[in-house]
């Protein structure tokens, strides 16, 4: 991000004052707490020119920012999350000790725990802010070939990244990438994540033997790495989190696409269906033995996963859950709705404000 972006001493302290009104509030922190607390803050912003989160501040402030993620349909869930302060640490070589921690404990054997951990803010004085260069931590290569892709087509500018590193994959369709991380002087780590920490599904159908047959695998927990946590004016660009996968994350995205593997002309031939004409519907029908393999697979293997059918329910009950304690519920239609089949779910049939509440995650470059 552009340091430019950092709030001048006065704006933080507004920003600040924002969160810790609203979230003290919420917590139901006693007004008098809530002023001593505030002083403190304007007293430690006048004399380092930022502030401190409590571990209460940062723990809430991670929950609210799930809690205002519009484009998320698994909110229900936002209190639930476990998080990592991991501010204290001073280079990448620890940085790579708490991501192997968080990807072990957040995998959980499958019995998948939504968590974060969050590394030092960027800071005013450094030149660059703490990042993590992954778009997720644990991801597929993506290697450019003269007969095309080999493993992910999105993968292919950070793998580049990788190679111009140092590093070398195998060359298969599903080489995990390794860490690349940065602190404050901004130059790049390489750190490959050990082979037994990343829990991978393979994918087999319960009945048509020939998608089993395709030699298709995903890994269990999608672990955002790129975005930007922003809490009552602090930016923590390294804050990598994760949830547990929606089925058509895998299966009607990340392996059906055809800008990424592409699998639905290989799902049809697996099951025999005539694909010379779009109007038999083939690629409906593909899609979804395709997405009954995934859901059946990382249930077969002990891994948290849900279909959209029943994260659509539980969307539902956030939404009961937010109007109960008179709050509004905002969201991003588009992302929203389930890529299968949308129009079965309510989602479909409402639409929200996608007014971006704070604190909240955010893209960056
Ligand atoms: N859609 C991304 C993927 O397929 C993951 C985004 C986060 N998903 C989640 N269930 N928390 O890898």
């Amino acid at each position: 991000m552009n340091m430019s972006e950092i709030a001048t001493e006065g704006l933080l302290y507004k920003q600040a004052e924002q969160y810790i009104r609203e979230s003290y509030h919420e917590r139901s922190v006693p007004q008098s707490q809530m002023l001593a607390r505030l002083s403190d803050i304007r007293d430690e912003i006048n004399e380092i020119g930022t502030y401190n989160h409590t571990i209460e501040e940062l723990t809430y402030g991670a929950k609210l920012a799930w809690r205002n993620s519009n484009r998320c349909i698994g909110r229900l869930f936002w209190e639930s999350l476990t998080v990592i302060d991991a501010r204290h640490v001073t280079n990448t070589d620890e940085m790579a000790q708490v991501l192997f921690r968080h990807i072990r404990e957040a995998t959980n054997e499958g019995r998948i725990k939504p968590m974060i951990s969050i590394f030092p803010p960027a800071s005013s004085r450094a030149v660059k802010p703490p990042r993590i260069w992954n778009h997720q931590l644990v991801r597929y290569a993506g290697y450019e070939t003269e007969s095309g892709v080999i493993g992910d087509p999105a993968s292919v500018a950070f793998t580049t990244t990788c190679l111009s590193l140092g590093w070398r994959g195998a060359g298969s369709a599903f080489d995990v990438l390794p860490l690349v991380l940065s602190l404050e002087d901004g130059e790049p780590s390489l750190y490959p994540i050990p082979e037994e920490l990343v829990k991978e599904v393979p994918i087999a159908h319960p009945h048509i033997e020939g998608i089993g047959e395709l030699g298709l695998k995903w890994y269990a927990v999608p672990f955002v790495a790129d975005m930007r946590l922003e809490i009552g004016g602090i930016h923590y660009t390294a804050a990598p989190f994760n949830g547990w996968y929606m089925g058509t994350e895998i299966g009607a995205r990340n392996l059906a696409d055809d800008d990424r593997y592409n699998m639905l002309p290989d799902i049809a031939a697996a099951m025999g269906l005539d694909t010379t004409s779009a109007f038999t519907l083939w690629k409906d029908r593909a899609l979804v033995e395709l997405n009954i393999a995934v859901l059946h697979s990382f249930r077969e293997h002990g891994v948290t996963i849900v279909d959209h059918h029943t994260a659509a329910g539980q969307f539902k009950r956030f939404q009961k859950n937010e109007n109960d304690n008179d709050r509004d519920v905002t969201g991003r239609w588009s992302w929203l709705i389930p890529p299968l089949s949308p129009a079965t779910t309510h989602l479909f049939h409402s639409s929200f404000d996608d007014e971006i509440k704070l604190p909240n995650y955010f893209y960056q470059n």
